[in-house]
């Protein structure tokens, strides 16, 4: 196992793990030497495509994202979402994952999913490409975006997924949208760290959309804390751009060739 992914693992009950996503080199730059994780998330497809669901995202859009973030990253963990419909059996989530292994020089991919991709979650590691799971609210197939964990039968569900995906040998599970009782649940049955998105203080770790923790992205869920106004910064800026723009301050002799 890389070392990367084992100093993650080994994290657990001692230290919180820091993720956050990433679509772009300079951000990606930024983000390093804070996060022990960085995700190339396919929720680039609402944040910056506008699309209606993830599950538009193309596999060529994640891997040019990737190649991107790869030149910002240098010491935390890079892990490439696998997109919708790039992996709905065993050849095609082996070549697509290899693909995406190639040309990003990522450290793993993310799949969605429990025991219905268990068998390829292993394909995937048998052939040495490391897995990071995903469970809870699920982007890319579910129909209805509510919290996970309301009901016996999908508190059971979510326990068993779990233990399925470490049993196939994830490293780490996104715990997506999960009631806080349950997310300490998994957490607790688990030897693998979960990170956790709108899922309470019990994970192991935490993840973010970074365009929402800035405050760039207009959305105002319940599990995003806008630790930042960045939309304040950039308009700041683009207001004195404008204004001396038009009193024909600038450019000026220092900024003119
Ligand atoms: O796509 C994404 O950004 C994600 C995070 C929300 C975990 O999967």
């Amino acid at each position: 196992m890389k070392k990367k992914i084992l100093n993650l693992i080994k994290k657990k009950n001692k230290s919180k793990i820091v993720s956050l996503t990433a679509y772009s080199k300079n951000i990606a730059t930024i983000l390093d030497n804070y996060c022990d994780l960085i995700l190339v998330g396919d929720s680039l497809g609402s944040v910056l495509y506008n699309y209606k669901s993830t599950r538009e995202v193309s596999l060529n859009s994640m891997i040019e994202h990737s190649k991107s973030v790869r030149m910002g990253v240098k010491n935390s963990l890079m892990v490439v979402d696998m997109p919708h419909n790039t992996y709905r059996n065993n050849k095609e989530a082996l070549k697509n994952a290899k693909r995406i292994m190639l040309k990003t020089k990522c450290d793993a991919v993310k799949l969605e999913g429990g025991k219905k991709i268990y068998q390829i979650i292993k394909t995937l590691i048998k052939n040495k490409i490391p897995v990071m799971g995903h469970l809870g609210l699920l982007p890319q197939s579910d129909k209805i975006f509510k919290y996970k964990g309301k009901k016996k039968t999908e508190r059971e569900k979510i326990i068993k997924d779990a233990k399925l995906l470490e049993e196939a040998g994830v490293f780490s599970i996104v715990l997506e949208c999960v009631e806080a009782s349950l997310a300490k649940d998994v957490t607790q049955n688990l030897v693998i760290p979960t990170i956790g998105i709108g899922a309470s203080k019990y994970c192991d770790g935490q993840i973010l959309v970074f365009d929402d923790l800035i405050g760039l992205n207009p959305i105002n869920y319940r599990f995003v804390k806008k630790f930042a106004n960045i939309r304040k910064e950039i308009l700041k800026g683009v207001l004195k751009y404008s204004k001396e723009v038009k009193a024909h301050k600038f450019p000026n002799k220092k900024t003119s060739y």
